[in-house]
C-alpha cells in the first residue's frame, strides 16, 4: 500500500519492457498479450526455464473510503492495470525473486524467512511467503519474475496486486486448492504484520474476487459480497494527480487510532457498538458535547460513508447514475472536511471534473493525501472530459496528470 514515490510516476514495464503507458485512453487489456509474451521470454532468457504466468489487478474504489477497517462497506472494482508474476519451481528451497520494475533480484531461504520486512520492495513477496508458510501451506522453492503496470503510490493498490499475484502463484506451485477469501486475508496479514502497514481488507479482497464489468459490494465484517454490474453507458475514469504526500502512511495509522478512540467512547454509552459500523449518526450526535471535535468528525465520516455505500449500491442496481454521482460528491466532501485525508491537488481534480460535461460524480479514491480521483463519466463525454481536466490541472499546477479510462477487470488468475 505505501510504496511511496512522492511526486514520481512509475508504471510497470515503462522503463524495462518498452510498453510505456499512453497518458490517456486505455483499456489496458490490449497490452496484456504482448507483455505476457515478453515476460515469458525474459524469464526464459534469464532463468532458462518456461514459466507459468499469473496476474492480479490493481483496484479503484468507487465509494466507501476508510470504512474497511471500521467493519463497514466498500465498493471497489478491479482494473485492467495489474501485476504479473512469472513463476517456475526450484528444488533448492530458495525463493529467487526479480522485479522488472526495480531491475533488482533478491533471494530468500524458505526455511529462514526474516521475521519482519526491511522497507524493500521484496518485503511484499517474502511477507506473503512467510504468512502462507505459517498458515500451514507446504511451499516449494520458486523463481519469480515480477512486472506490474499499476502506478506505484497512486492509491490504486499496486501492493495488494503484488501480494495477491505472488500468493496465488506460490499456492498453485504448492498444489493447493485456493480459497480466494482466505488468500485475501493472508495477503492482508502479510501487509499488516510483515510490511507493517495497517491496511484493511478491501484491496486484497477485490484483487482476489474482482469480476470483469462489475463493481464489488463488500461487507468488511462478514466478508459477504455482491457483484454489481456496471452500466455500459458510463465509464470509470481515473485521474492521477501525480503527487503522493509523504505524510500518507503516518496519517493513515493515525486515522485508524482516531476511529478506535471513537469506538471506545461510543461503546461506553452504547454497548452494542463494537466498531463504527454499529453506530448511527443520531447516537454520535447525542455525544457531541462530550466527544472531542476531531474524533466526532472522523466518526461522522465513517458512519455517513457506510450509509452512502449502501445507498450507492441501490442506485447502481436501479441504474440511477445521477444519484450514485451525488453520493460520490458527498463522499469527497466528507473525506475532505471531516476525515481530512484529501489535499489541494485532489480537491482541484474533483473541482475540474465537476465543471466538465457529462460527469455524474467525482471523488478522491484510496487512502488519500495524493494519488487519484475516480470519476463516473457519460461514455459519450469521455474525450472532452479528459481534455478539459488535463488542461485545467496542468494549467493550475504545472503537472501533467495521467488519465486512465478503465473497465472493471477480473481478479487474480492465469495471465
Ligand atoms: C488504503 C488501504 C485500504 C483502505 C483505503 C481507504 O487503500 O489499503 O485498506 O483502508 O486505504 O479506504
Amino acid at each position: 500500500m505505501f510504496l511511496t514515490t512522492v511526486g514520481v510516476h512509475r508504471t510497470n514495464g515503462s522503463e524495462n519492457t518498452g510498453t510505456r503507458l499512453p497518458a490517456h485512453l486505455q483499456d489496458l487489456s490490449s497490452h496484456h498479450e504482448r507483455t505476457v509474451q515478453t515476460l515469458a521470454e525474459d524469464f526464459a532468457r534469464r532463468f532458462g526455464d518456461r514459466p507459468t504466468i499469473y496476474q492480479a489487478p490493481g483496484r479503484v474504489n468507487l465509494i466507501g473510503e476508510h470504512t474497511d477497517y471500521n467493519d463497514g462497506f466498500v465498493m471497489p472494482a478491479a482494473i485492467g492495470m495489474c501485476t504479473r508474476v512469472a513463476v517456475a519451481p526450484r528444488d533448492d528451497g530458495k525463493l529467487v525473486v526479480r522485479s522488472e520494475n526495480f531491475s533488482e533480484e533478491s533471494t530468500f531461504l524458505l526455511d529462514q524467512l526474516p521475521a519482519r520486512g526491511s522497507g524493500h520492495w521484496s518485503d511484499y513477496i517474502a511477507g506473503v511467503a512467510k504468512v502462507l508458510a505459517e498458515s500451514g501451506i507446504p511451499l516449494t522453492g520458486a523463481t519469480l519474475l515480477i512486472c506490474g503496470n499499476v502506478p506505484l503510490g497512486a492509491g490504486l493498490s499496486s501492493s495488494a496486486s503484488v501480494e495477491v499475484a505472488v500468493g496465488w502463484a506460490l499456492m498453485e506451485l504448492a498444489g493447493q486448492k485456493i480459497d480466494r477469501t482466505k488468500l485475501a486475508q493472508l495477503c492482508q496479514r502479510a501487509e499488516n504484520e510483515f510490511v507493517g502497514a495497517r491496511c484493511g481488507i478491501m484491496d486484497q479482497f477485490v484483487a482476489s474476487h474482482g469480476k470483469r464489468d462489475h463493481a464489488l459490494l463488500l461487507d468488511c465484517r462478514s466478508l459477504e459480497y455482491r457483484l454489481l454490474p456496471l452500466c455500459a453507458d458510463a465509464r470509470l475514469v481515473i485521474c492521477n494527480t501525480m503527487v503522493r504526500h509523504a505524510i500518507a502512511g503516518g496519517e493513515y495509522n493515525q486515522r485508524r487510532a482516531e476511529c478506535e478512540a471513537g469506538v471506545k467512547f461510543l461503546s461506553k454509552h452504547f454497548p452494542h457498538v463494537r466498531a463504527l459500523r454499529d453506530a448511527t449518526l443520531e447516537e454520535l450526535a447525542s455525544l457531541s458535547g462530550e466527544l472531542p471535535d476531531k474524533i466526532l468528525r472522523r466518526c461522522r465520516h465513517v458512519i455517513s460513508e457506510d450509509a452512502r455505500v449502501v445507498q450507492a449500491a441501490e442506485a447502481l442496481t436501479r441504474n440511477e447514475l445521477s444519484t450514485f454521482g451525488g453520493l460520490m460528491r458527498e463522499s469527497h466532501r466528507s473525506l475532505r472536511d471531516d476525515y481530512e485525508v484529501s489535499c489541494a491537488e485532489l480537491d482541484l481534480m474533483v473541482q475540474l471534473a465537476e465543471q466538465a460535461q457529462g460527469v455524474y460524480g467525482a471523488r478522491m479514491t484510496g487512502g488519500g493525501f495524493g494519488g487519484c480521483t475516480i470519476n463516473l463519466v457519460d461514455a459519450g463525454c469521455v474525450d472532452a472530459f479528459q481534455q478539459s481536466v488535463s488542461e485545467g490541472y496542468e494549467r493550475a499546477t504545472g503537472r501533467k496528470p495521467e488519465i486512465y479510462v478503465c473497465s472493471a477487470a477480473d481478479g487474480v488468475g492465469l495471465a
